[in-house]
């Protein structure tokens, strides 16, 4: 029984938002969030750091990306480099904050969504796993993969 709970205890992300209220956002179309959740530009640098953290994005453990000192690069999503020119901002958003909105059977983690998350340790219940600032630094690393 410990070990179960330790094995999914590493499995789970680590959380930023401790008690934040979530930030409403409004899905355009079904496929976009065209408002930042923030209303504060994003960082790219920062963003680049956030996707290659393994208990950030962690974006790696699914994608390839152009981020070439990381050597491994998973290959169960599509590959990232030019994604700003297949996808608006609006609709990277939204992928970013739960890409079950456009596929409800994604294996993509819903970075910031609480409810219906399933397998949630009671410490990691109704926070997210990325803050919102977090999800427009990302978006904007991923507004540069053109
Ligand atoms: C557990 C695996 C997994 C992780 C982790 C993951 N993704 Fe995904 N992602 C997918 C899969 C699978 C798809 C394919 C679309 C689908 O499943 O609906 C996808 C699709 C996407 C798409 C649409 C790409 C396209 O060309 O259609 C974007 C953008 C994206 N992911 C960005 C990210 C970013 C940025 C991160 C890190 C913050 C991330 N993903 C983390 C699995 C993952």
């Amino acid at each position: 029984m410990a070990v179960a709970v330790v094995a999914m205890a590493a499995a789970m992300p680590v959380v930023a938002d401790a008690g934040v209220a979530l930030v409403k956002y409004e899905v355009t179309g079904g496929e976009s969030i065209a408002k930042s959740l923030t209303g504060k530009p994003g960082d790219a640098a920062k963003g680049r750091g956030l996707a290659i953290h393994r208990k950030k994005g962690n974006c790696l453990a699914c994608h390839a990306m152009p981020i070439p000192e990381q050597s491994f690069h998973g290959n169960i999503g599509p590959d990232l480099a030019g994604v700003a020119s297949r996808y608006s901002a609006g609709e990277l958003r939204l992928r970013l904050v739960d890409a079950t909105i456009v596929n409800k059977d994604t294996i993509m983690p819903a970075f910031y969504r609480t409810a219906g998350l399933h397998r949630v340790l009671k410490k990691f219940k109704d926070k997210t796993v990325l803050k919102a600032q977090e999800v427009e630094d990302i978006l904007a690393y991923l507004l540069t993969l053109k």
